[in-house]
């Protein structure tokens, strides 16, 4: 089957393959991809970054998100069956999406939601279960409560907005001038401009924060969060906690502790909370996404598509950072 994979770590690495078709175990289900799309995460790994967190062998076929059609199911499979539109985020052991076909357990799955096409199922997943894991199930938002969701104009971002409102929150998020317009439109109470003011000013008693950017917003996001609030970081740094979780060894968790110290000790004096949240995949979390997308209360946005063959292309354009929404890929 045709592919993009890397050889090696290494920027600008990656070419288009043949792979051959994924084995199919007895929990799996075989999806013939019609779409996925791309994450900063793709970019990371195509680095390096995430090596010793998550050590994949090489060659290594790319992407985390897909939509497609079931072709065949392993034999303990009760949810699926050949002809059923799906979509997930890969479980990120077993990543690949940028391919012709991928087996994915099926705990990973969900129906892909009816309203859609697969270009725009694909541009879900893993940012809309971030947003879920921490808005809901991290930081427990509750109406009323005032959120600040960072890069709102970005793929975590256009959906944390929409899941934040209809959660009840009063939103507000960063972006650029040519941005700010179209943040208000996906439901933002309040735009802070950031080439025009530093939003550490200007916004202050918030209840969380979701972070996506450098540890000098991490920071400067302390000052704006009252007594008792959620700084809660989906770019770092991460935890010991989080390292204990994963799994990591004794070495890898002492290093998460010292490079979330400062932030730890910063945020404990000024009695928040720090959380550092990588997201999972989660079939049963995509069901009530699933229906809030049908509803339209969560619309999904996309910036450009690009066939599979210019997967690179993609890939550097995600890495550029001025992504209005997502980038799809597209195979069928
Ligand atoms: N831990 C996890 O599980 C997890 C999950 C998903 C994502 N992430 C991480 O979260 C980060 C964001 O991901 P993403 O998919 O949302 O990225 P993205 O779509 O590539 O973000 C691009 C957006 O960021 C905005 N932006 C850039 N600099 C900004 C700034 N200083 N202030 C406000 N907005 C700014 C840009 O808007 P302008 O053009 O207006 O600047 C652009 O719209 C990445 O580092 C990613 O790896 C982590």
């Amino acid at each position: 089957m045709k592919a993009f994979l890397i050889d090696r770590y290494g920027k600008n690495t990656g070419r288009l393959g043949e792979m051959p078709s994924p084995i199919v175990g007895a929990h799996d289900v075989l999806i013939e991809v019609h779409a996925s799309s791309v994450n900063v995460l793709d970019a990371k790994i195509r680095q390096g970054d995430f090596k010793l967190i998550l050590p994949y062998s090489l060659p290594l076929v790319l992407g985390n998100d897909l939509a497609g059609v079931v072709v065949e199911v392993g034999a303990q499979v009760s949810r699926f069956k050949p002809g059923d539109e799906v979509y997930a985020r890969a479980p990120e052991t077993r990543i690949g999406t940028f391919a012709e076909r991928i087996a994915v357990d099926e705990n990973a799955l969900a129906r892909k939601p009816a309203n859609l096409d697969m270009a725009h199922a694909a541009s879900i997943p893993l940012v809309a279960l971030t947003a879920w894991q921490v808005l809901v199930e991290t930081a427990h938002l509750q109406p009323g409560q005032k959120v600040l969701i960072h890069a709102g104009s970005g793929g975590v971002g256009t959906l944390a907005i929409q899941l934040a409102k209809h959660l009840g929150a009063f939103v507000a998020t960063t972006t650029s001038t040519a941005n700010v317009e179209w943040v208000k439109a996906l439901g933002a109470d309040r735009v802070i401009d950031y080439t025009q003011q530093n939003f550490e000013n200007v916004l202050h008693d918030y209840d969380v924060v979701l972070n996506s950017l450098g540890a000098d917003v991490l920071e400067k996001s302390l000052k704006v969060l009252k007594r008792g609030g959620q700084l809660i970081s989906i770019s770092g740094p991460p935890t010991p906690q989080f390292a204990r979780e994963q799994g990591l060894s004794w070495p890898l968790q002492q290093v998460m502790r010292l490079l979330s110290l400062g932030i730890r000790r910063k945020a404990r004096k000024q009695g928040v909370r720090y959380a550092f949240v990588f997201m999972r995949a989660d079939g049963a979390q995509l069901q009530p996404l699933t229906e809030l997308i049908e509803a339209a209360i969560i619309t999904p946005v996309i910036d450009r598509t690009f066939p599979l063959e210019h997967t690179a292309q993609a890939l550097t354009y995600v890495e550029q950072g001025r992504a209005r929404g997502k980038v799809v890929i597209t195979l069928k």
